[in-house]
């Protein structure tokens, strides 16, 4: 059987790249995998260091904003699956710099629909409609900000009743805490609010219209805030449990009531398997595993892992800036919100469970341990990608929140 080649844009970021470990564990040399990254300040070629070395994993440095270098790209690999993440994901550098987040979002997103077109097309049917090769597909990596906000109707918080097909799957995953009465589905308006999701939902148009003008073969994915390894510590998780390392004090916006719905990346990325394998084309899923948490809480949780793991293990306790009996939440510092903050997100993964099977196998205080545990384990990762333009990026942001 000649291997399935996928073409993985943002491969050396987060999610990406943690979606081609997936792919070579589960698939091993049964994949041909062609990675596309710009390589910007979130990447980093460590977290992929062994993947690299294989012989069916290539990399090639290509912007996505770069039109000829994409469809020559596509042209020369002709995958048969296109998953692209490469993005700018980050919403406090959307809020500065809102520019490159519509070049590499929406052009870019355009850039690769307009190379899959024509690598893939074959030309049209009786009907008139165009058509392709069998088996391609175009996944386009999107997010629930896509959705905007949802009301934090239910502010302490309530023990959620699961949907009953979900419920048989996901007892013992999950504690459905919610602090709102709505989700996200897939029929929810879209109302984004950040340029970041703004440039996300406008990409996810072009998909859908390049789906029902060209019949190209797609899915969209929408998926929740993921924790987990190798995650720029720029998002909340990782930046937290950074500045525990270092002894900064932990900014937490506004009054940390704001609430996101956390899914461990594994999860997610098992979840994009399964879309591209079985999933209708030119459907949307919505992937999440109701873990909504307010900001306050995974903040204090991170202190109190932290702060056990050290004080049990010497070589974690060395490594730290501050006497692990020091970590307390009165490091916590409540600094200027940010602007438009949404105040939260909440998905209902219904369609996804119901049609593909799929829930989430980590549950919140499982992951969220693996994760800190993670990065105290591995300081030469987090001290890399620390190192350089994260520092300056870091002096600007805080600074400004007078931390
Ligand atoms: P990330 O910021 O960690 O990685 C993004 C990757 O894209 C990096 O390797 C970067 O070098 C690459 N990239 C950026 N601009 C590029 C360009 N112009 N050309 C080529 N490569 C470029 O992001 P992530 O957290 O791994 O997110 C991946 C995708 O998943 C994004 O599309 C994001 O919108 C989506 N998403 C993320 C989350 C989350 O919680 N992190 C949740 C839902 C959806
Ligand atoms: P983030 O990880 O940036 O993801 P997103 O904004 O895409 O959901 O932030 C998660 C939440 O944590 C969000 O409500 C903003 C908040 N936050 C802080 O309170 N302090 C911080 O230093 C950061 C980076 C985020």
């Amino acid at each position: 059987m000649t291997p399935h080649k996928y073409l993985i844009t943002g491969g050396a970021g987060f999610i990406g790249a943690n979606f081609v470990k997936f792919l070579l564990e589960h698939y091993n040399n049964k994949v041909e995998i062609t990675i596309i990254d710009a390589l910007t300040y979130a990447a980093n070629l460590d977290t992929l260091a062994e993947e690299l070395n294989r012989d069916n994993v290539s990399l090639l440095r290509i912007d996505i904003r770069d039109t000829g270098a994409v469809m020559k790209a596509v042209s020369d690999f002709d995958p048969d699956y296109i998953v692209n993440f490469a993005a700018e994901t980050h919403v406090d550098r959307s809020v500065t710099g809102p520019r490159i987040f519509v070049e590499t979002n929406v052009l870019g997103t355009h850039n690769l629909l307009e190379a899959a077109r024509n690598a893939w097309c074959t030309g049209k049917n009786e009907a008139g409609k165009f058509t392709y090769a069998l088996g391609r597909r175009f996944l386009q990596i999107s997010t629930d900000e896509v959705y905007g906000s949802l009301k934090k109707d239910r502010p302490e918080g309530y023990t959620l009743e699961m949907p009953a097909e979900l419920e048989k799957l996901m007892t013992d995953r999950v504690c459905p805490v919610a602090y709102g009465s709505l989700f996200f589905t897939e029929t929810s308006a879209l109302a984004p609010r950040s340029p970041y999701s703004a440039s996300k939902t406008s990409a996810d148009l072009l998909v859908e219209a390049y789906h029902h003008t060209y019949n190209l073969p797609i899915n969209i994915t929408r998926c929740s805030n993921n924790y987990g390894p190798y995650q720029f510590p720029e998002k909340l998780i990782p930046l937290i449990i950074n500045n525990i390392i270092e002894g900064k004090r932990l900014p937490v916006y506004g009054k940390g009531e704001n609430v996101r719905d956390w899914l461990y990346v594994e999860d997610h990325v098992r979840a994009i398997d399964m879309v591209l394998h079985n999933g209708r084309p030119g459907e949307i899923y919505n992937i999440g595993g109701f873990n909504e948490q307010r900001n306050i809480d995974i903040v204090r949780l991170i202190i109190d892992i932290v702060k056990r793991w050290a004080i049990d293990n010497p070589h974690i306790a060395n490594q730290l800036s501050l006497d692990p009996q020091n970590i307390n939440y009165d490091r916590i510092e409540f600094v200027q919100d940010r602007p438009g903050h949404d105040m939260r997100y909440a998905i209902d993964p219904t369609k996804i469970a119901s049609e593909l099977g799929w829930y989430p196998l980590i549950p919140f205080h499982k992951g969220i341990v693996k994760t800190v545990h993670w990065y105290l384990e591995n300081p030469e990762w987090v001290h890399k990608v620390v190192s350089g333009e994260y520092r300056n990026y870091y002096k600007t942001m805080y600074e400004d929140k007078k931390i």
